[in-house]
């Protein structure tokens, strides 16, 4: 029986992104100016998938309005909500049991970009010969992940999550493949970890240990989770490297004396001023006004934000934002509708601020 469905996370507090995920979901922060989990879509249906359940924090309804109903992609989506709020990933997919059925399914962590896809661990998966398919990556830093745990012959025994003292250095990412049932049967017999939840590992560690046919595959390109600021803008990076000229349309209006450098997309409404520098790779969104600034490389800028002045690279820039006074900003991750600006007063009183709470500004 071959994969048709898929859930993916929609939910979950992301404090390690605050402030800006105090207002925006962390699914919809933009990577390469497209909301993070619509990458995550995309790979599924690439794979095959035909029907999503995207579940979401009690209450929230921004995923439903900028995901919609899967017409986009000529796929069905449909969102639940996670009774009780957070309580692990594990619990997420329980949540989700009468939309599975007996279907074997996909389960995508929606903030793990890879750039490469899955096309060929679903081909593989739907053969048959296993009951759970892992997708694992090489990193530095494995204690950040599950770790996978091999005998001598290479083969899976265990998952631990989080390991202080890791074995390997393989990370279990958060691309997982299951049969019919299997994963419903280990959830009844797991129980909550220490920190309160019920780990995706424990699931893995118990299908190990009762005779389940759990294999795996390296991602071979490159993956990361972007829990934090920085693999944001190291995610928005190569992303924006692997796309081709194409994904690269001029649409805006560009004064003669500005300079265009490289792969940059300008949208429909936006208007590039005098004595403005791009240099690709870089997006700048629709109805953006740029005047005497230089843009790139690595910079996406969110619709209607306004830059002047200053230069900017290596950043993230969500819609609406006013950067207007002489700046340098680099490696960046700026939130909707902030304004960096010039002090409307000479005297040396010190610069203004209204910050939200655990902004980090480095001067
Ligand atoms: C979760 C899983 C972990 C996995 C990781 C991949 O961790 O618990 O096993 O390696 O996703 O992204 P979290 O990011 O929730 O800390």
């Amino acid at each position: 029986m071959k994969i048709k469905k898929a859930i993916l996370t929609g939910g979950g507090r992301a404090t390690r992104l605050y402030p800006i995920t105090t207002t925006t979901n962390k699914h919809l922060l933009p990577l390469a100016n497209k909301p993070m989990i619509f990458h995550a879509i995309e790979k599924a249906v690439e794979a095959g998938i035909d029907e999503i359940f995207i579940n979401v924090n009690p209450g929230e309804t921004d995923l439903q309005k900028y995901i919609g109903d899967g017409g986009h992609w000529n796929i069905k989506i449909k969102f639940y909500e996670q009774r009780g709020g957070p309580q692990g990933i594990a619990h997420v997919v329980k949540e989700a049991q009468d939309f599975i059925g007996n279907d074997p399914f996909l389960f995508y962590l929606s903030d793990n970009i890879i750039l490469g896809g899955i096309k060929e661990m679903v081909d593989e998966f739907n053969q048959g010969r296993y009951d759970c398919l892992l997708a694992l990556s090489e990193v530095p830093d494995p204690q950040r992940f599950g770790v996978p745990v091999f005998n001598e012959n290479k083969e899976l025994i265990d998952v631990l999550e989080k390991p202080a003292n890791p074995p390997n250095n393989f990370a279990v990412t958060g691309i997982y493949l299951y049969g019919p049932k299997v994963f419903f049967k280990a959830f009844d017999n797991i129980a909550r970890s220490a920190r309160g939840e019920y780990e995706i590992s424990s699931i893995h560690s118990y299908l190990l240990k009762n005779n389940h046919k759990v294999g795996y595959k390296e991602i071979t390109g490159w993956w990361k989770d972007t829990g934090l600021a920085e693999d944001l803008l190291v995610a928005n990076k190569l992303l924006l490297d692997q796309m081709g000229g194409s994904h690269f349309p001029n649409h805006g209006a560009i004064d003669a004396s500005a300079q265009i450098v490289g792969k940059v997309k300008i949208g429909i409404g936006s208007r590039v001023g005098v004595g403005v520098k791009i240099i690709g790779p870089a997006i700048i969104a629709e109805n953006c006004i740029l005047e005497n600034c230089e843009i790139g490389p690595y910079v996406t800028v969110g619709q209607g934000a306004e830059i002047k002045q200053a230069k900017i690279n290596n950043s993230i820039i969500l819609e609406n934002c006013d950067i207007n006074c002489d700046i340098k900003i680099t490696g960046s991750l700026i939130g909707k509708g902030v304004k960096i600006i010039k002090k409307h007063h000479q005297e040396a009183e010190g610069h203004r601020m209204v910050v939200g709470d655990k902004t980090v500004i480095e001067m």
